[in-house]
């Protein structure tokens, strides 16, 4: 499905969200940079076409930031866009639920919109919690349950109905487009995703919610 959607996945992005991706993208790298020490090592994952990993190469020009997705095309497309803007990130193709790197190997993690698509997100938190260091800080971007109920009641409309059909007019693949608002309706909300991380064995964790709790940034330290 990703590979499908890969070419057009940035453009769709943009427009369906009125570029406000790009600003929840830069809030996260801002909080998890304010985390870690500027020359921390960090991993993004389910990084698709790299936006995110540039954002936090922006806001920590130090870090040394890898990326990995398991979708060729979207890594291929990641490695073409950080060339355009002089970065050197590795890019690394693997599955976010078998992570091709050692036990404590990096001091931050990111994901965005990324948990909600792995077959569990339980074991996706634990392989976070493996290769973080201890101490080390996740930060977990992704859609979640508008706070306000007139404005959930809009934005349903909005992200059930019309993205569906815009997002599969302009993509070529209208189920891609179902499958976004089926994917948010079933993975939990701000409250029940921060019990999943202390569950795995994240402390300190907290959230925010972005533009109305549409989507929240999820921050947590890894415990000993
Ligand atoms: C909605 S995109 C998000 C991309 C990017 N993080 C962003 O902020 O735009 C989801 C990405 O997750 C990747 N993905 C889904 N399941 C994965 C898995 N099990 N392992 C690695 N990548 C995965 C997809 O290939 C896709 O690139």
């Amino acid at each position: 499905m990703f590979a499908r959607i890969a070419g057009r996945y940035d453009l769709l992005n943009h427009l369906l969200s009125g570029n406000t991706d790009r600003r929840w993208r830069r809030q996260v790298a801002k909080r998890l940079g304010a985390a870690l020490a500027p020359d921390a090592r960090v991993l993004d994952i389910a990084c698709g076409t790299g936006d995110l990993a540039l954002a936090v190469l922006e806001a920590a020009p130090g870090a040394r930031v890898v990326g990995v997705d398991f979708c060729r095309p979207m890594l291929e497309l990641a490695a073409r866009k950080a060339g355009r803007v002089g970065r050197r990130v590795p890019f690394v193709e693997g599955d976010a639920l078998r992570l091709p790197f050692a036990d404590e190997a990096f001091d931050g993690v990111t994901i965005g919109f990324g948990l909600r698509n792995l077959a569990s997100v339980e074991e996706g938190l634990r392989e976070i919690r493996r290769v973080l260091v201890p101490g080390g800080a996740a930060a977990i971007l992704e859609f979640s349950r508008p706070v306000v109920p007139g404005f959930r009641a809009l934005f349903q409309f909005y992200f059930s109905r019309l993205l569906p059909a815009v997002g599969g007019l302009l993509s070529g693949s209208r189920s891609a487009y179902e499958y976004l608002p089926d994917s948010v309706r079933n993975f939990p909300d701000q409250e029940r995703l921060a019990a999943l991380m202390r569950e795995a064995g994240f402390e300190q964790v907290s959230f925010e919610n972005l533009t109305g709790g549409i989507a929240a940034l999820h921050v947590g330290r890894r415990g000993a």
